[in-house]
C-alpha cells in the first residue's frame, strides 16, 4: 500500500492506492489563506499538519489494514512557499505563499543580476522562494536573524512525518537558489541572496527515498516504522506523474487554484529571457517547461463568493457549449500576473460592463479571461520552440466542458479529458512512492490515464474568439499605464 499526500493551496489530498497504483480510498481536509494585505498570501503551517492528521485518522477508520500494510509515502505540494523555521524547528512566521507578490522589488534586484536567470534557468518572480526571504531580510530583520531552516510547505510535512530536512528536485527548482540544469544548489546564488547551504535542506529525486517515519507518527496510526517517504514533487510535476506526462510534445492544462499549461522537455532547455518557467521534473534527469497564471479557478471562486453563489452555480449559468464570446473582458490578475508579463503589481479588471449584465455575464467573462491568459501562456511556450502534440486537461476547472471548449478554441488544440478517477499530483505522488519503494521504471508505474472523451476546437467561432483576444491583449498595456 502506499500513500500520496498533496498539500494544495486550498487543502490536503491524501490517497490510498495498492501496489498497482488503483486508488482505494482518499480524503480531502481543507484550510484556509489569508490575504492581510493586497499581493499577500500567507497560511499557518500548523494548518497543515492538522489536515494531515484528520486525513489520516478518516483513512485509518475506513481502512485500517490498508494503512497497516503501508509501504511508502509520497509528497507532493503546492510550490514556491517559505516555510521559516528556528534552531528548533519552530515556525518563525506564517509561510509565505506562492501566489504572495509583496517581494516584488526584491525579485526585481535579484533578477538584475545575470547570474540568478543562467544558474537557476528562470526569472526571479516575485512568488518565488529566494526573494520572500529578501523581504524577510529588510521588513523583518529579527526572524531573518533566527531563520535555520527554509523549507518548502510539502518539506515541512516531510519533517514532521521524518524528522529530516529534505527537499525534492522539482520543488526546489522553484527557489531561485538552485542549478536546475546540475540539480544542486548553487552556492553562487545562495551567497548572493545572503543565504547559507546550511539553511537549505538536503536534495533528493522524487522517486528516491528521503527517510523513514518518526516512531510517534508511525504509533499513532498503526503504521510501521520502515514506511519509506520518498521526495515527490512540486505539485505541477507531481500532477505531471499523475497522467503519465514526461515525453517531448505531452503537456496538460491545469484548471486549478492557479493555472497552469505545461510542456514535458526531452532535456534541459530554459529560456529565462520569457516568463516560461523550466524546473526539474520528479524523475531523474528530466525536466519541463511551464507558463503559470496565478488566478484559474481562483477567479471563479472569488466571483462566488462576492455574488454569494457557489462555483458549480456560476459554472451550470454558461453551459457546456460555447457559443461566442461575451462583450464583457475580465483580466484574471486578482493576485498579479506570472506568464507572460511578470507584474506582481497588476490587478484584475472587468471592461464593458452593461446594465442588464448579470452572473451568466460576468460568469463567462471570468472563464473567457482565465482562457485568454493560458493562451498567453501558449504562446509564451510557442515562442520558446516547444510544441504541445498532445494535451490534456485536470483539476477542478476541467469539470467544465464549457471551459475546455473554450481553451481547445483559443489553442486550436483538441483536449483530452480522462476517464473519471484519480489523476492529479496526490496520484502522482502516490506514484513516485511506489517507484521509490520498488525500484521499479517510472514508465511503468506513471503510465497515461485512459481518455474519455476529447474536446475539438470550434473552427467557427475560432474567429471570433481571436478577435476578442485581440481586445484582451490590449487591456494589459492600458491597464498597466493607470495602476
Ligand atoms: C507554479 C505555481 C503554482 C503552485 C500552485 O509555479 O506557482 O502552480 O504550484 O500550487
Amino acid at each position: 500500500m502506499y500513500l500520496g499526500l498533496d498539500l494544495g493551496t486550498s487543502g490536503l489530498r491524501a490517497v490510498l492506492v495498492d501496489g498497482e497504483g488503483r486508488v482505494l480510498a482518499a480524503s480531502d481536509q481543507a484550510y484556509p489563506v489569508s490575504h492581510p494585505h493586497s499581493g499577500w498570501s500567507e497560511q499557518d503551517p500548523a494548518e497543515w499538519i492538522a489536515a494531515t492528521e484528520r486525513a489520516l485518522d478518516a483513512l485509518s477508520q475506513s481502512h485500517p489494514k490498508e494503512l497497516a500494510a503501508l509501504r511508502a509515502i509520497g509528497l507532493s505540494g503546492q510550490m514556491h512557499g517559505a516555510t521559516l523555521l528556528d534552531g528548533a524547528n519552530e515556525v518563525l512566521r506564517p509561510a509565505i505563499l506562492w501566489n504572495d507578490t509583496r517581494a516584488a522589488t526584491e525579485a526585481a534586484a535579484m533578477d538584475g543580476d545575470p547570474a540568478f536567470r543562467a544558474i537557476s534557468g528562470n526569472i526571479v518572480f516575485p512568488g518565488f522562494t529566494a526573494p520572500k526571504l529578501a523581504w524577510v531580510q529588510v521588513h523583518e530583520p529579527e526572524i531573518f536573524g533566527r531563520v535555520a531552516m527554509v523549507l518548502l510547505p510539502k518539506d515541512y510535512l516531510r519533517l514532521w512525518l521524518t524528522g529530516d530536512h529534505a527537499s525534492d528536485m522539482s520543488d526546489s527548482a522553484g527557489t531561485s537558489w538552485m542549478d536546475t540544469g546540475k540539480r544542486a544548489w548553487s552556492t553562487d546564488l545562495l551567497g548572493k541572496a545572503g543565504m547559507r547551504l546550511d539553511q537549505m535542506p538536503r536534495l533528493v529525486e522524487g522517486s528516491e527515498v528521503s527517510g523513514t517515519l518518526r516512531r510517534e507518527v508511525a504509533k499513532r496510526w498503526g503504521l510501521s516504522e520502515s514506511v519509506k517517504v520518498v521526495g515527490g514533487g512540486g505539485d505541477n510535476s507531481a500532477s505531471a506523474c499523475g497522467v503519465g506526462c514526461f515525453d517531448e510534445g505531452d503537456g496538460f492544462v491545469s484548471l486549478g487554484t492557479s493555472g497552469v499549461l505545461l510542456a514535458a522537455k526531452a532535456g534541459f532547455a530554459p529560456s529565462p529571457e520569457t516568463a516560461v518557467h523550466t524546473f526539474c521534473h520528479s524523475v531523474p534527469d528530466t525536466w519541463y517547461q511551464m507558463g503559470v497564471i496565478l488566478a484559474a479557478t481562483d477567479c471563479l471562486n472569488w466571483l462566488a463568493a462576492q455574488t454569494g453563489t457557489k462555483p458549480a452555480e456560476l459554472s451550470a449559468l454558461v453551459g457546456d457549449r460555447i457559443d461566442g464570446p461575451g462583450s464583457i473582458r475580465f483580466l484574471p490578475y486578482l493576485s498579479g500576473e506570472r506568464t507572460p508579463h511578470n507584474d506582481a503589481r497588476i490587478r484584475g479588471a472587468f471592461v464593458g460592463l452593461s446594465i442588464g449584465d448579470g452572473h451568466k455575464e460576468l460568469t463567462q467573462a471570468v472563464m473567457e479571461g482565465v482562457a485568454f491568459a493560458l493562451k498567453d501562456n501558449h504562446e509564451a511556450l510557442k515562442a520558446t520552440g516547444t510544441t504541445l502534440n498532445r494535451l490534456l486537461a485536470i483539476g477542478g476547472g476541467s469539470k467544465s466542458d464549457y471551459w475546455v471548449e473554450l481553451i481547445a478554441t483559443l489553442l486550436g488544440a483538441p483536449i483530452d479529458l480522462p476517464e473519471k478517477g484519480e489523476f492529479g499530483a496526490a496520484l502522482g505522488a502516490a506514484r513516485l512512492a511506489i517507484v521509490g519503494d520498488t525500484g521499479a521504471a517510472p514508465s511503468e508505474v506513471m503510465t497515461r490515464p485512459a481518455v474519455a472523451r476529447t474536446i475539438q476546437p470550434r473552427a467557427d467561432l475560432a474567429h471570433a474568439y481571436d478577435e476578442s483576444y485581440a481586445q484582451y491583449r490590449a487591456l494589459y498595456p492600458a491597464l498597466k499605464e493607470i495602476t
